[in-house]
């Protein structure tokens, strides 16, 4: 098993974000996880990359630091509760966040240059790699990245954390705000990095393609895990369509 995340809760101050959530990965999978909007879907990328750790140690004290969190984290075997999120970036754990975040005003290459500083000697093959997989980052290699189109602007985000060498990657919402066509481009691109060796975890609005890339699919609603399995299986299944996908 690649990731194991165990009886996780978090909550911040008396809001509970996530609800003891159990989640399992092979390596190789590409995982969808959907639930509505509220649900904790970031939250629980943001706990498995350390980032709901680093936020109660940096703001531990302030207004918005009674933040709590249990259960235990796997990744590759190895416990990461006690690894700061560089730490597990390091691993090969990356997060690309939602709401697409290149920096806007360096150019497409110094973010894939920024994206590769943990493995700068390697940053020959990644870049070919990223440039193999999505050819309109190389032709666009010097124009400024917030000019760009808004998938032009995930493709880079994508390609950035590639840049990182992810062993698992967890990519926040993608498609969202893409316009039809372009969306399916970047499903298309999301499913040969996963047939490249990538596994990846999918936390996606669109249910119906999510699901029709990945194998197995967990269902998050108000910071519980609510269904699981099969992602076809899930798909047929009328309360699930009913009660937590709005089909
Ligand atoms: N830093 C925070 N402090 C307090 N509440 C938060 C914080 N981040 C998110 N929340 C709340 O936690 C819930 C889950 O948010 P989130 O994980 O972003 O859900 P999703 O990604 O599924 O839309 C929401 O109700 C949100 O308002
Ligand atoms: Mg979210």
């Amino acid at each position: 098993m690649l990731l194991e995340v165990k009886n996780l809760t978090v909550n911040y101050d008396t809001a509970m974000l996530l609800n003891d959530v159990s989640l399992e990965m092979d390596t190789g999978e590409l995982l969808s996880l959907v639930g509505p909007n509220g649900a904790g879907k970031t939250t629980l990328l943001r706990a498995i990359t350390g980032l709901v750790r680093w936020d109660r140690e940096t703001k531990q004290g302030t207004k918005a630091g009674n933040i709590g969190l249990q259960g235990k984290i796997f990744f590759a075997g190895e416990d990461m509760s006690n690894l700061a999120a560089y730490e597990i970036a390091r691993r090969g754990l990356i997060l690309c966040p939602e709401r697409r975040r290149p920096f806007r005003e360096l150019t497409v290459l110094e973010n894939l240059k920024a994206g590769s500083y943990m493995y700068p000697g390697q940053f020959a093959s990644s870049i070919e790699f990223v440039y193999h997989l999505f050819p309109r980052l190389k032709e666009r290699a010097n124009q400024i990245s917030g000019t760009m189109s808004g998938g032009e602007q995930q493709m880079l985000a994508i390609g950035r954390a590639l840049m990182s060498k992810p062993k698992l990657l967890c990519i926040d919402e993608p498609s969202t705000g893409l316009a039809p066509l372009v969306k399916k481009d970047l499903f298309a691109k999301i499913k040969e990095i996963n047939e490249e060796g990538i596994t990846l975890l999918l936390v996606e609005q669109d249910v119906a393609l999510s699901f029709a890339l990945s194998t197995r699919g967990y269902i998050l609603s108000h910071g519980k895990i609510v269904a699981e399995g099969n992602s076809q299986d899930l798909l047929k299944d009328e309360t699930v369509r009913r009660a937590y996908l709005g089909l």
